[in-house]
């Protein structure tokens, strides 16, 4: 991962992990559990406007479980398409720091200027992803990315059965 180097982790990230574990741990069940997460991502930091996660579907990414202002139209995003899709063929953490820079960017919504998306990995496997948009410009950096990537590694069991849309 081509990251700066974080000496220090916030002590927000810590509390929410901690929160993140209790909330896994306490659902009625995955699904539940994955809502329970994005909802507490959300909650906790204003500047994670809108929060969801994707699971790869075959050659598709599939919206799951998300929070946020407004519903977005790409509830499926193919693989190689876009942020989301560009970050699930690399297994690279992506940190747009101005979504209209960037020419892969799939707008979702009008409000958006930074976003980050976060593979979840089984194994060596992409098997979704976190997507967050920003309202503010460079929103996110690398101590989001390196929060985020111990979030993806809690919601990895969590992934939906193949066959439950
Ligand atoms: N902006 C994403 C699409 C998903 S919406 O942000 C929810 C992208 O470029 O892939």
């Amino acid at each position: 991962m081509s990251h700066p180097i974080v000496e220090e982790r916030p002590a927000a990230h810590g509390d929410a992990l901690n929160l993140v574990r209790a909330a896994i741990a306490e659902a009625a069940g995955p699904g539940a559990a994955v809502q329970r997460v994005v909802d507490l991502l959300h909650d906790r930091f204003p500047p994670y406007d809108w929060v969801g996660i994707y699971w790869v579907d075959g050659s598709d990414l599939v919206l799951g479980p998300w929070t946020g202002p407004e519903a977005t139209d790409h509830n499926r995003i193919p693989i190689g398409t876009g942020v989301c899709g560009a970050a699930a063929a690399s297994g690279q953490t992506e940190i747009v720091a101005d979504v209209e820079a960037d020419p892969r960017y799939l707008a979702c919504f009008a409000s958006t200027k930074s976003e980050i998306v976060v593979p979840i990995f089984d194994g060596g496997a992409v098997i979704g992803e976190i997507d967050i948009d920003g309202s503010d410009p460079d929103a996110f950096d690398g101590t989001d990315a390196l929060f985020l990537e111990e979030i993806a590694a809690l919601l990895s069991p969590l992934r939906p059965p193949p066959s439950v849309d």
